[in-house]
């Protein structure tokens, strides 16, 4: 009995000790089973095609930064992840396959620019779900997790924070989605919208458009174009026109001078085989001009140094073949480069700066300046040039600096009718490093007490030179928005003022500035207009054309934006090149007449949440212009009567289709495509 029961208890331990190895190897089994699992429930953000981003500089890498480096933050480095540049956009597809995304995020740690300023955010089904913050270069990665359970669309966005996108190289480092059951999920291209046309065509019968009121300082040469929709030929006539002018009957151009000082009541008239329309037209004439907010063209956005005699011209004789002069289009501008260049190796901008009397010489791509301005004024249009303060523009060629007076009397000559004029190297002399400005004021000596003097300066001088020439010169001041130039850029003979670093063709930058111009709104008025920058639809690029970047709803956005802040408008595109749907943003006349409007209002916030936007202004026959923005993916958008200071029923009309809704009372709503607009007139 002992030995059988030896023998059991010496069984016993085998069979425990069997046991704990079946467990153990079962438990080892599922261990591995379950590891198996989680490493195919986890999709790394760089196996998915990042190719389908867009950015708005050089290419997203996987693994890498931007640049092509192993990826860094903040000192730390990291071995996976997604390495790319503000501003952007990347769509996930996760169709409700994923449990949670995650990842550190920061800026590359191959900057060490204090430009650099980027802000991560994570979007999803159109919602924000997690921001990070303005980041800049050096701080540590910030880490992100976020639950998505039936989240279908996820949106990675990395966008430049502040000033342009300049040294933004973002990283999304070790990004990874935990995902069901191994499920499969992939980027995908950003959803392309149909670019709609709403602007109905012109009737062929003759309809007046354009400002309603005109600015000329008395005994200046006066050129105006009445603008008129309508079948040609087409005849134009201008009743009780002030003693001094006249007026072509074929082209219908006023042109001659007015000595006297006043306000003259004339009415406009288009007549064509098909009838007859006229228009009420005030000629103011005193001490302001652009009583409007200037409409025309400018050469930098699509051709910036690459501009040319003959592209100018081409731009002009675009103007008016495509129809645009006859809805208001004015100006033709040339930003920089028309002058010859400090040290290009270019030889079409090689030569000197000045002839020995000291006056500006344009470089060899424009042989006639006369001519060329001639041949503008010849179509009904204006001409514009660029300057600077300093010795220098911005690209390099010649400024200003100590040859105001000399410049200003040369653009006179030359026929100009307007002037951009943009700080750029005259922060050298305002910084007391050029040992000739020494009366002028500076920072230094400022100390903070008197920074809008300093900023002014420049100006201040430009302007008055402007102002003794016996022409009317529109005075624009470029430099981004410094010491809040809105509230002194009229004292210095200013007729708009930049209020921004300057614009880019990305829904940031658009969106960026243009909903921030509330703190300058009081200061624009007839004659004097806040600027948010030259327009960027149709192709543009900055002499690598392209159709912008920005989606139809963008710009429907942009154009209604700018109308609603009074803001100038100047195409920035290849006017050789516009195509029906950018046409179709610049020829609505309803839409125009916002910007145009004589009593000169701009718009201001009157409600906002985190994705959408109302932005209303009075017109001047006792309506309101009111636009209801959508910043996130479609959405209602609702305005009430009580947030306009209205009540009752009210007329809505859709600008852009030029359609009436009918009346509604207490409030309206609308449907609103992602990052569109709905602009209406209510009365
Ligand atoms: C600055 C201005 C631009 C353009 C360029 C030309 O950047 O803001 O609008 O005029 O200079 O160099």
């Amino acid at each position: 009995m002992t030995n059988s029961n030896l023998k059991i208890n010496a069984g016993r331990p085998a069979l425990i000790r069997s046991r704990i190895i079946f467990v153990f190897l079962l438990c080892c089994w599922l261990l591995a089973l379950n590891v198996s699992r989680v490493e195919a429930d986890i999709v790394w953000l760089d196996e998915l095609d990042l190719s389908l981003t867009t950015q708005s500089w050089a290419e997203p890498h996987k693994n890498q930064s931007v640049d092509g480096h192993g990826l860094s933050i903040g000192g730390q480095t990291f071995k996976r992840g997604f390495g790319t540049h503000c501003d952007s956009v990347l769509y996930v597809n996760v169709n409700s396959n994923a449990r949670s995304f995650s990842a550190s995020v920061g800026v590359d740690g191959e900057v060490n620019s204090p430009r650099a300023s980027v802000e991560f955010f994570v979007r999803g089904d159109g919602k924000e779900l997690w921001r990070s913050g303005v980041m800049r270069a050096g701080e540590p990665a910030k880490p992100v997790t976020l639950e998505l359970t039936g989240v279908k669309t996820l949106i990675l966005e990395a966008n430049a924070a502040s000033g342009g996108i300049g040294a933004d190289h973002a990283d999304w480092a070790d990004a990874r989605f935990d995902v069901v059951d191994g499920a499969r999920i992939a980027t995908m291209a950003v959803p392309v919208e149909p670019a709609v046309i709403l602007t109905p065509a012109a009737s062929p019968k003759p309809r007046i458009n354009g400002a309603k009121v005109f600015g000329v300082r008395p005994s200046s040469p006066f050129l105006y174009t009445i603008a008129a929709t309508g079948d040609r030929p087409m005849t134009f006539g201008a009743s009780d026109l002030p003693a001094g002018l006249q007026l072509d009957p074929q082209t219908g151009r006023i042109t001659g001078s007015i000595s006297r000082a006043g306000e003259y009541s004339v009415t406009l008239h288009a007549k064509n085989a098909l009838g007859s329309a006229k228009s009420k037209f005030k000629i103011v004439v005193g001490d302001k001009i652009a009583l409007t907010p200037p409409m025309g063209w400018n050469s930098w956005n699509c051709f910036a140094s690459a501009v040319s005699e003959e592209k100018v011209k081409a731009a002009a004789e675009a103007m008016v073949r495509s129809g645009l002069i006859n809805h208001g289009w004015t100006y033709v501008n040339v930003d920089d480069y028309w002058q010859n260049h400090r040290d290009s190796t270019d030889a079409t901008l090689r030569g000197p700066i000045r002839d020995p009397r000291g006056n500006i010489l344009p470089n060899a791509r424009f042989p006639d300046m006369k001519g060329m301005i001639d041949y503008i004024h010849s179509l009904g249009l204006k001409a514009g040039l660029y300057s600077s303060p300093g010795p220098w523009t911005c690209g390099g060629c010649a400024g200003s600096w100590q040859h105001e007076a000399q410049d200003a009397a040369q653009y006179a000559a030359w026929g100009v009718d307007y002037l951009k004029y943009d700080w750029c190297s005259y922060k050298d002399i305002a910084n007391g490093k050029n040992p000739d400005a020494r009366d002028i004021p500076t920072w230094a000596e400022s100390k903070g007490t008197n920074d809008q003097a300093v900023a002014a300066y420049p100006f201040l001088v430009m302007g008055k030179h402007l102002r003794q020439q016996n022409r009317d010169i529109v005075f624009n001041l470029c430099q981004y928005g410094m010491k809040d130039v809105w509230e002194w850029g009229a004292s210095v003979n200013g007729n708009s003022w930049r209020t921004t670093s300057d614009i880019y063709e990305s829904w940031i930058s658009l969106y960026r500035i243009g909903f921030d111009q509330d703190k300058a709104a009081p200061f624009a008025g007839p004659g004097h207009w806040n600027d948010p920058d030259m327009l960027i639809v149709g192709k543009i690029g900055w002499g690598n054309l392209h159709p912008t970047h920005l989606t139809p709803n963008e710009q429907y956005t942009h154009i209604s934006l700018w109308c609603l802040l009074s803001a100038p408008l100047l195409i920035g595109c290849d006017m050789t090149q516009l195509d029906a749907f950018t046409l179709n943003l610049l020829e609505n006349d309803e839409v125009l007449a916002v910007d145009q409007d004589p009593l000169g209002q701009q718009a201001k916030t009157i409600s906002a949440t985190q994705s959408t936007c109302i932005l209303a202004k009075d017109l001047a026959d006792g309506s309101k212009a009111v636009g209801l923005f959508n910043l996130g993916e479609e959405t209602q958008v609702q305005v009430k009567w009580a947030d306009l200071g209205l009540k009752g029923k009210l007329h809505v009309r859709d600008l852009w289709r030029q359609k009436d809704f009918g009346r509604f009372k207490d409030s309206f709503s609308a449907t609103v495509p992602r990052h569109g607009v709905m602009l209406m007139r209510v009365w």
